[in-house]
């Protein structure tokens, strides 16, 4: 039988099993010491004061633009070479999402794009760490600052990526007023279904906490005692949503940061590896990552095939062959639901010719050099026979 390649893996350890298992033992199922630890240790390693964990990356998304008041009349710049939810997200909260262009390379906005993006209108900018590649937080930070402009990270696929130089370097989700991270199965970390938000501010997170638990104003984490009275828990004190996450979620996740230098490093491996079996590879484009300040986390291995290729014979073939692949990411300007939306009447052909060309390939932990052999194999074989 043909040995199937999955785009994509989570990694799951005995350890991480029984972290949950304890949980499922206990009472306590949501809203207890596993948040509290999960968030402690997520602002720890990020070197800021507050993590409020919810339970997607869209909802963090949602809760970050809330907590900054963003809504009806107000624009925020963001890439269209993403994933939809970014800008779902800003048309959630009534706001106008502008879609600027990004760099050739980095596949991460394009800071003088960005600042012809800004109107009266601008209220922040929603930076993507896109692939697990930092973002050019300085340029984008002095940006902000000269037009009054908040900045919000969607660190969803780059927990653990550092931007900065040789004598000093920051995690990614340490620079805006807000960062939202997102713990999907494919992701770096997985709690299953998950995500956070960084904050600096105090108002921020309380803000935060309230409205992942139904505008609830008492301490959004403290549950009601079983037998306890409940009269806080039925205090509303603003329209909320529900987007707790769940103790067995956190405890997997608490358990999955402990090792997650070491994932990283398995990740950064497996990159390593492509690139190396790819050099060989007439017409394939490595990502073009040289030039990136500092640390990249790796979340997918995407190449580039050539314009006159028909990517979708690629994947078939390669589908043939038991391999999946992504074509990560159409823009979101030319998404059918964004069809007719006036966000969507904007030129952007670095990421129309770019995104068109791409192909992210079987990457995960674990994944062994003799199935990347494999992909490689099939990649070359599919491209030279097209
Ligand atoms: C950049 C980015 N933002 C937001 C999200 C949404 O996260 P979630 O799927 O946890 O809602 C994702 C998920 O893939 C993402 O890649």
């Amino acid at each position: 039988m043909t040995e199937r390649i999955p785009l994509s893996a989570p990694d799951i350890t005995d350890a991480e099993i029984a972290a949950v298992t304890a949980v499922l033992r206990t009472p306590c199922l949501s809203l207890g010491p596993e948040l509290e630890a999960f968030e402690k240790a997520l602002a720890e390693y990020h070197g800021v004061d507050h993590a409020v964990v919810v339970s997607s990356g869209t909802a963090g998304l949602h809760l970050a633009l809330l907590a900054l008041g963003i809504g009806e009349g107000d624009e925020v710049i963001l890439p269209s070479f993403a994933f939809v939810a970014v800008a779902n997200a800003v048309l959630q909260v009534r706001a106008m999402p502008v879609f600027a262009e990004i760099d050739a390379a980095t596949l991460n906005l394009e800071p003088a794009a960005v600042e012809r993006a800004v109107s009266r209108r601008t209220r922040a900018i929603l930076v993507v760490h896109t692939f697990g590649v930092p973002a050019q937080m300085d340029a984008l930070g002095t940006i902000a600052r000269r037009h009054g402009l908040a900045i919000i990270e969607d660190a969803c696929e780059a927990l653990g990526a550092r931007f900065g130089d040789e004598t000093e370097s920051r995690r990614v989700g340490s620079f805006g007023d807000l960062a939202v991270f997102g713990f999907y199965p494919n992701k770096q970390l997985t709690t299953g279904e998950g995500g956070a938000v960084l904050c600096r501010d105090a108002v921020h997170a309380a803000q935060l906490r309230s409205l992942r638990n139904q505008g609830r104003r008492c301490d959004g984490n403290a549950a009601p005692k079983s037998g306890a009275s409940i009269s806080g828990w039925l205090d509303h004190a603003e329209p909320g949503y529900n987007y707790r996450l769940s103790e067995m979620a956190c405890a997997l996740g608490r358990a999955q940061l402990s090792r997650l230098g070491e994932m990283l490093a398995m990740r950064k491996a497996a990159a390593q590896r492509y690139d190396k079996l790819l050099a060989q590879t007439p017409g394939v484009e490595r990502p073009p990552l040289h030039r990136v300040q500092r640390e990249i986390s790796w979340f997918v291995y995407a190449v580039r095939l050539p314009a006159d290729v028909d990517r979708d014979h690629v994947q078939s073939a390669l589908a043939h062959d038991g391999i999946a692949t992504g074509r990560y990411f159409p823009p979101i300007h030319l998404q059918p639901a964004w069809r007719g939306h006036s966000s969507a009447t904007v030129s952007l052909p670095v990421t129309e010719a770019i995104a068109s060309r791409m192909l992210a390939l079987p990457f995960f932990n674990r994944i062994e050099e003799r199935q990347q052999k494999k992909v490689v194999e099939a990649l070359r074989w599919a491209v030279s026979s097209r």
